[in-house]
């Protein structure tokens, strides 16, 4: 079946916040993309709950505007057609009853002669209504599924902690089934992530090498070269482990780790992931130091510019300890991955904006060429989650000439190059797959629960001992230099995306 083809069943999206930013940034761009791509259902319409008063013209227009900023189409007629799709329903509050959504939901649906009435519920709002809204949901009966589906869609941070994340899926068990859970993760909605599972699985030649006996260490980075800007309020509860590790990049390391699974069936996939996530060898509060790297970006100055540092940012207390940047060392115990390294490393203001993952494989047992050092790179996979989507081998070949002059060449594909169909965003992907029922890239709570307890004794040592320290790095470097001290060992290094060489903010991996 081809992605155009998954045409949803008519249906009501309710998405609560719905005059925050997550919903004029994502939301209503993904969704008029899905309308522009003719694949929404055929009745749909979307149902904007709000604290602030407006009637549904006002969150039309309001909405009209977050598409001129944020989205790239610009179809008047499609426009339209869009934002007639469009109401408001003022709330009093988050935590009252919600009889008069549901009255407000019959009326949508008789005056549209809906036959069902499905619905999914997208709570766009402050994380610390996400217990209490499904749980009035449900009081006023919109988790009954007798007169058609009820699904909500949880955003990210799923919790604070392991035990807030318990509670709050405890709390949601109560009322909602976990088929009727999405738990959003927008990494898996990107398009060179689920290629993860497509080039392992679709090709002979990779799996085979895709284990302990071959690979010497895994690497995956997540750069940022922009500050906490607006979002510092938020940011400076979470930091860098919770905002991106726990959820983003760890999810990232399930697909790139898991056992083939026995089919793309949602639970085949997560049943797999989920066991990768259970096999991260659990860190010691005492070894934290020795494998896990936490840094802040301080003042500097950036192509001539000033950058402020973190602790300057509006928002941000001046002896804040939270992380902008953290490495961290792992293993995962199983017979795969046994023995293997991985490193993670994310943060903000560094010299790039990229997400990559690099599968460094073992080197020749008995090198027999000169010049061993220039072939240093060789034998590595990565792949390039963003920007310029793609794939690259790195190996080394014969230079022509005299002698045996081995030199490091690349196997490139970029995904731009494939086709002229532009790759979706990960909201668009992810709301068509919740819209049919799929949730093979949402995160399910066995794996968010495995997430949180194995970050859980870094984020308790960081912030129980003084000692460990939070290392400055002026704006615009690769974070602490401490953090390279965790992966060099002999002949081993970061690798370096050459914006950090030639200071060229295009990234390129050559
Ligand atoms: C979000 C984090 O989940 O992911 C942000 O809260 C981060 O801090 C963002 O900037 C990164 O997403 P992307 O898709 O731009 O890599």
């Amino acid at each position: 079946m081809k992605f155009e083809d998954k045409k949803p069943e008519d249906q009501i999206l309710v998405i609560f916040g719905a005059t925050g930013d997550l919903t004029r940034r994502k939301l209503m761009p993904a969704l008029f993309a899905m309308e522009a791509q003719n694949l929404l259902p055929e009745k749909f319409q979307i149902l904007g709950v709000g604290r602030t008063d407006l009637s549904d013209d006002s969150f039309r227009s309001d909405m009209q505007k977050a598409l001129l900023e944020f989205s790239k189409e610009n179809n008047k007629t499609l426009v339209k057609k869009f934002l007639q799709r469009l109401f408001y329903f003022k709330t009093q509050a988050y935590d009252g009853s919600f009889d008069s959504l549901r009255e407000k939901l019959k009326f949508l649906n008789n005056n549209n002669g809906f036959n069902n009435s499905n619905v999914i519920f997208y709570l766009s709002t402050p994380p610390s209504l996400y217990r209490i809204i499904p749980q009035e949901l449900a009081k006023s009966g919109l988790n009954n599924e007798s007169d058609g589906w009820k699904r909500i869609i949880i955003e990210k941070p799923f919790g604070y902690d392991l035990e807030s994340a318990i509670q709050l899926n405890n709390s949601l068990k109560k009322n909602w089934k976990e088929s009727q859970i999405y738990r959003i993760d927008h990494y898996l909605g990107k398009e060179t992530v689920q290629n993860v599972l497509v080039t392992r699985f679709s090709n002979g030649i990779f799996e085979p090498l895709w284990n302990r006996n071959f690979i010497h260490h895994v690497e995956i980075t997540s750069a940022e070269n922009f500050g906490v800007g607006q979002r510092a309020g938020y940011y400076d509860k979470s930091g860098a482990l919770r905002d991106m590790v726990q959820n983003h990049l760890l999810q990232l390391t399930g697909l790139i780790a898991m056992e083939p699974p026995a089919s793309m069936n949602s639970d085949a996939i997560r049943d797999e992931t989920v066991k990768v996530l259970q096999a991260l060898r659990p860190i010691e509060k005492q070894q934290v130091s020795e494998v896990a790297i936490r840094g802040q970006y301080i003042d500097s100055t950036i192509k001539n510019q000033a950058v402020k540092g973190y602790r300057q940012e509006e928002g941000v207390a001046n002896d804040s300890k939270t992380e902008t940047f953290a490495a961290l060392k792992f293993y995962i115990d199983n017979w795969r991955w046994g023995g293997v390294p991985f490193y993670i490393r994310t943060g903000k203001y560094l010299p790039t904006r990229v997400t990559e993952a690099v599968i460094h494989f073992k080197p020749t047992p008995h090198y027999l060429f000169a010049q061993k050092e220039s072939c240093e790179s060789c034998n590595q996979l990565i792949i390039r989650i963003q920007p310029d989507e793609g794939m690259l081998l790195k190996f080394g070949m014969k230079m022509p000439g005299a002698g045996f002059n081995v030199h490091n060449v690349n196997m490139d594909f970029r995904y731009a190059e494939l086709s002229d169909i532009r790759i979706p965003d990960a909201y668009e992907r992810l709301l068509l797959d919740c819209m049919i029922g799929d949730s093979t890239l949402y995160a399910r709570s066995d794996a968010v629960l495995a997430a949180w307890k194995f970050i859980q004794p870094v984020m308790d040592a960081w912030n129980e001992n003084p000692n460990i320290p939070v290392y400055g790095y002026p704006a615009g470097t690769w974070g602490p230099d401490t953090a390279d001290d965790l992966i060099e060992e002999a002949d081993m290094k970061w690798h370096y995306p050459c914006a950090a060489l030639t200071g060229d903010e295009n990234y390129c991996a050559l």
